[in-house]
């Protein structure tokens, strides 16, 4: 188990690139098993997730090697249609090779995927879209068995909840459905454009990504593509709050700006000023930072649930009043209780939580207990006076490659031990 040693009070400087995103490179990953041969991934993060993606790709029969950020998948030799219970649990994501291995292989043995505990994940979008498409669907023991032996076949699918999983399921396994598919109340993350671009690129027939409407004219064939992972946009949420709390001006290098409209706005609203040169982005931040305002959590392109957690730290440092609605996962204030033991004044009632800034906080031993709460408590701690110590950082491998050392770059002062 990792820890962080982080000194708070220490104003950043310099630039920091920002990684390619987790989220778009999962379900990518998931998708090369659409064509057989070798696709070239640029931008893959070094994070614990990615490494489970690989370790399913190896076990399915793919070969995998990594060359600094690229990953080279072949697919090849692409052999089973399981994925064992260890490597399913280890995330929510994991669920996407349902659309991935019926689409490549008309057959899928899995079982029901992990990830954070934010509140209860089902996957009922997931399955129901799946037997619109022809999948039968039976589950013994926990063990999901889905099988489309003719092949899957377009239909009209309207999602209850614009989910980002579900619509990437659907997307993957429609691309080589017979027929045209059509999913209304889509997911419009900026991680479905990308991965409709990298299987457009493959010779897929993907319209409407990153709109309410999704058309995919299923194909037979596809072939190998190369492709560049987009910049991860709660990384670029997270450095943007420490530049926040610690009244610092920071550049972050591969930043897309529509990908950040509803969260820039955030930023400025506490006083900081936002600036852009093309890919490149300049923060810099007051040294009083005013309040947030009301931070409503929602789908794309609405403020990103993701981004919470990290912004909860500068409204506690802000003065006045900031309220958060969390509208996505029901456990996503984990985070709260270890901000009240550095000295924060933050009061939860179901889906809200009232932030009062307070001047300053000090340090405390603090537990990590998800991803972007994690992340969220290290950005805490660089504005917390004395050093603060983080538990169970490897919540934090999953999401941010080499935080510690991204910060330190910045003249944070953050050990990891
Ligand atoms: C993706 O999760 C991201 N994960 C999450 O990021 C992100 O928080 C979330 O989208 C929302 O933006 C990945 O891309 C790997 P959803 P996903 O399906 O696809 C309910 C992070 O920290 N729902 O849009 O699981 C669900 O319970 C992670 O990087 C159903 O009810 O999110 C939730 O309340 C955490 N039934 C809501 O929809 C379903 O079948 C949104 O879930 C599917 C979802």
């Amino acid at each position: 188990m990792s820890k962080l040693l982080i000194d708070g009070g220490r104003i950043l400087g310099g630039e920091a690139k920002i990684q390619g995103s987790k989220n778009s490179a999962l379900p990518i990953l998931a998708a090369s098993l659409l064509s057989k041969g070798e696709s070239v991934f640029f931008d893959c993060p070094f994070l614990s997730d990615i490494d489970t993606s690989v370790k399913i790709l190896r076990y399915l029969g793919c070969s995998v090697k990594r060359s600094g950020h690229t990953l080279i998948v072949d697919t090849k030799g692409l052999n089973r249609d399981d994925i064992p219970e260890n490597m399913m649990r280890l995330m929510r994501s994991s669920i996407i090779y349902a659309g991935a291995l019926l689409a490549a292989t008309g057959k899928a043995r899995l079982t029901f995927p992990g990830g954070c505990e934010i509140g209860p994940r089902p996957i009922d979008l997931h399955i129901s879209s799946l037997k619109r498409l022809g999948a039968e669907i039976t589950e013994r023991h926990g063990e999901l068995t889905f099988k489309a032996p003719k092949g899957l076949k377009g239909a009209h699918i309207a999602l209850s909840f614009p989910s980002v999983g579900a619509t990437e399921n659907i997307i993957i396994a429609a691309s080589k459905a017979n027929g045209t598919t059509v999913i209304t109340n889509a997911a419009r993350e900026p991680e479905i454009t990308d991965l409709a671009d990298y299987l457009n690129a493959c010779g897929a027939s993907v319209h409407g990504a990153g709109e309410g409407t999704v058309i995919i004219d299923g194909r037979e064939n596809l072939r190998p593509a190369n492709h560049s992972i987009i910049p991860d946009r709660i990384v670029a949420a997270t450095l943007m709050s420490a530049s926040a709390v610690t009244g610092s001006e920071i550049l972050l290098d591969g930043v897309i700006k529509s990908h950040l409209d509803a969260i820039i706005p955030c930023f400025e609203q506490a006083g900081c000023k936002v600036e852009f040169e093309k890919q490149k982005m300049k923060i810099r931040a007051p040294q009083k930072l005013k309040s947030l305002g009301l931070i409503r959590t929602t789908p794309f392109p609405g403020f990103p649930t993701d981004a919470q957690a990290p912004l909860m730290a500068v409204a506690a440092v802000s003065e006045g009043i900031t309220v958060f609605s969390e509208n996505i996962f029901e456990s996503r204030y984990k985070h709260v209780g270890e901000f009240i033991r550095l000295g924060a004044d933050i009061k939860v009632e179901g889906k809200v939580a009232v932030v009062d800034g307070v001047k300053k906080l000090y340090s405390a031993p603090l537990c990590a207990k998800d991803l972007r709460g994690s992340a969220a408590l290290a950005v805490a701690a660089l504005a917390a006076e004395g050093t603060t110590e983080i538990d169970t950082t490897e919540y934090l491998e999953r999401g941010y490659e080499d935080l510690e050392v991204v910060l330190s770059s910045l003249g944070a002062s953050v050990k990891k031990v």
